[in-house]
């Protein structure tokens, strides 16, 4: 699998010859402005919850490109209501897709549509494909629920939220990542907006004191899992 931070909470996954889109917010990202929206070509779209920092660029990019969208049910509908393609799950559910088989897992955050529509229970995704593992957290707290993962799944990454104030801080995603059982850790959702920006280096730091490896990428650098 490659992982391409798209900025914020973005994220393009590659497996074999499939391209995830991730929780697309790129046209309303001044961080993101080197990011060509219309190179994504996503056969799918995966999105954590309903917030507008994760949703913003769903409609063009799933009606460009035929994509499929999956998120809990309240979601994929929403979107199917404006004519495009889902897939709907919920939470503790998995699926085997093309590319490999989704678990919808627990986030503690909220999720309403920027126009007031419900959007659901926020979640979290596992994606599991060629003998790899990644989580991603989506927005979220801290949660007991996070040890429940590697009771089945051996992580090979996690995508984690680190810029507190609306979820989880570094602090705790070291936390997290002990819950996990995975020390590799992309960092996210962080620094976009006022209330999230942090010190990235105390951040790197704080995880290398505990045998740990914080990743930060730049929008367009990428990772192998
Ligand atoms: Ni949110
Ligand atoms: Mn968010």
């Amino acid at each position: 699998m490659k992982i391409t931070f798209l900025g914020h909470a973005s994220l393009e996954i590659k497996i074999d010859e499939f391209s995830i889109v991730v929780d697309p917010f790129i046209s309303g990202n001044p961080f993101a402005s080197d990011v060509d929206i219309d190179s994504l070509k996503p056969d799918f779209i995966l999105i954590t919850h309903a917030h507008q920092d994760h949703i913003l660029d769903v409609e063009k990019l799933a009606k460009e490109n035929d994509s499929i969208i999956i998120s809990n049910f309240e979601i994929v509908n929403y979107f199917q209501n404006k004519g495009l393609k889902g897939h709907p799950m919920n939470h503790g559910g998995k699926w085997n897709f093309d590319f490999g088989e989704l678990k919808y897992v627990n986030a503690i955050h909220t999720s309403t549509f920027p126009d007031g529509e419900n959007g659901g229970q926020p979640g979290g995704f596992i994606i599991s494909a060629n003998n790899k593992s990644i989580y991603i957290a989506g927005d979220t707290a801290l949660t007991y629920d996070m040890k429940l993962i590697p009771l089945k799944y051996n992580l090979d990454l996690a995508v984690l939220p680190i810029g507190d104030n609306f979820t989880m801080g570094y602090e705790d995603a070291i936390l997290a990542s002990d819950f996990i059982q995975c020390d590799k850790i992309l960092g996210y959702h962080y620094d976009t907006f006022g209330l999230i920006e942090i010190n990235e280096t105390n951040a790197i730091d704080k995880f290398k004191e505990r045998g740990k490896n914080l990743i930060l990428l730049k929008p367009l650098e990428s990772l192998e899992v």
